[in-house]
């Protein structure tokens, strides 16, 4: 079993469509590890995002990321973090497959909706930065 930390982002919360991601989560062949509803401050999301702090779009990644309520999670499965961002879909929700979450609920590429890591080391640190190992099952 494979862990990977997952993020309803605020666009998607604001929409009310936290529950249809969480369904699709279940519907997925994913665990719920952890789940907390946070509201990142500037810092907060700085901190998570900080492999893009030279990135164009850095400044505005950080500003959405901390302009309401997401939904962190903690999911579970075999090859869930390859598997994650299958369901997620690319970034740009135009580009991203029928089907895939981005496509369904993302609105431009910098409000997709979701957020999955991309890779083992990143994931642990991911869940790292918002979880206690306590709190994960
Ligand atoms: P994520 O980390 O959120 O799961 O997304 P990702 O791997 O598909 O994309 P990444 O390159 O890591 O970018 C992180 C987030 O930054 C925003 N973004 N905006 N304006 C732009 O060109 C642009 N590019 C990326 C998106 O919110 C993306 O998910
Ligand atoms: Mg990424």
């Amino acid at each position: 079993m494979e862990r990977t930390l997952a993020i309803i982002k605020p666009d998607a919360v604001a929409s009310r469509l936290a529950g249809a991601i969480l369904q699709r989560m279940e519907a997925g062949g994913f665990e719920l590890r952890g789940m907390r509803l946070v509201h990142l401050t500037r810092a907060e999301a700085e901190g998570f995002y900080a492999v893009h702090r030279e990135r164009p779009f850095f400044d505005s990644l950080t500003a959405f990321m901390s302009s309401g309520p997401a939904i962190v999670l903690t999911l579970e499965a075999d090859d869930a973090i390859r598997r994650w961002r299958e369901l997620m879909g690319a970034t740009d929700p135009g580009k991203a497959a029928p089907g895939t979450l981005r496509r369904e609920f993302g609105t431009s590429i910098e409000r997709n909706a979701t957020h999955g890591s991309d890779a083992p080391e990143t994931a642990a640190a991911e869940i790292g930065y918002f979880f206690r190992g306590v709190e994960l099952g």
